[in-house]
């Protein structure tokens, strides 16, 4: 598929005088076509190597327990672009340095939600986190999420989070026949859970929360921001069931009101917010 990159799309119209490309000659000639017209300056560009470098310790929290049963720090004296993010200086160290250290990430995109640990001290997706923007004049201290076990490194155990999601029944449910057509929805009525539907999954949330922290029995705020996404859906026929779930010893009234979650979140979804409406609607139960 074309998306007009080329001297004959769109881009190059909109730039380039109209001229006729010279026709190929019969018997197989060749000849050199002109470059089509840029919109760059290349006379003004200078190597890539310009791109400024900085130099930055990463001092990353290792667990290996087929080595040894405690954790230690370990740092990784490494130079690096000035666009690298932290996840850019994992995979340094992971090619160029110690191939045993281990972590999590796919989509590198800031869009699976694989690569959530603790930067410097607050939860953040290692693929969103620039360099640049953590003093790396000091070391930048790595670490796995607080709350779940650890696995190996950065690796924790996802299973406890996931079960709470689990829990909350994620998908639509309905009662009756499925109808013939999709089921409609005013644009209202989609704006009303509209910000619940931004979550990744990265856990961000649910392990910077002290009361989570405490047991890891409370639901979270994870689950309960893909409960809200479920039970504020005008199409949804299993609110009560929900709000029934979350209220529970370990739902929504274990939360303290403490911000942590709605920080910490890559997304930006108001967390907060988010459980607040749970909470008042597992008292008035008007879903
Ligand atoms: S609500 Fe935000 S922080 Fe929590 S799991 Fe979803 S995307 Fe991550
Ligand atoms: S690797 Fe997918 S969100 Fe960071």
């Amino acid at each position: 598929m074309s998306h007009g990159s080329t001297a004959h799309g769109p881009l190059a119209q909109a730039g380039a005088p109209a001229t006729t490309p010279p026709r190929a000659p019969s018997g197989g000639q060749e000849y050199d076509l002109p470059e089509p017209p840029s919109k760059v300056d290349f006379s003004r560009a200078k190597t890539a190597g310009e791109i400024p470098r900085l130099k930055v310790t990463l001092r990353v929290r290792r667990y290996q327990p087929e080595v040894t049963d405690e954790a230690y720090w370990e740092d990784f004296p490494l130079t690096m672009l000035g666009t690298d993010r932290v996840l850019d200086a994992l995979h340094t160290i992971k090619w160029e340095h110690d191939g045993t250290l281990v972590f999590r990430r796919s989509c590198a995109h800031g869009v699976c939600g694989s690569d959530a640990m603790r930067i410097n001290g607050r939860n953040r997706l290692a693929c969103k986190a620039l360099l640049k923007d953590l003093n790396p004049d000091e070391p930048v201290t790595v670490e796995p999420l607080q709350g779940l076990p650890v696995e190996k490194d950065l690796i924790v155990d996802m299973e406890p989070f996931f079960q709470s999601y689990r829990e909350i029944m994620p998908f639509l449910i309905t009662r009756g026949h499925a109808p013939a057509r999709e089921r409609l929805q005013s644009p209202e009525d989609r704006e009303r859970f509209d910000d619940t539907t931004k979550c990744i999954l990265c856990a961000a949330c649910t392990s910077s929360c002290p009361v989570f922290w405490t047991d890891g029995q409370y639901f979270g705020p994870a689950a309960i921001v893909n409960a809200h996404r479920f039970i504020f859906d005008s199409r949804d026929d299993g609110g009560d069931m929900r709000l029934e779930v979350l209220n529970d010893a370990q739902g929504v009234w274990r939360c303290r009101t403490i911000f942590n979650c709605s920080e910490a979140c890559p997304r930006g979804i108001k967390i907060t917010q988010a459980i607040q409406e749970v909470k008042r609607a597992v008292i008035s139960r008007n879903v």
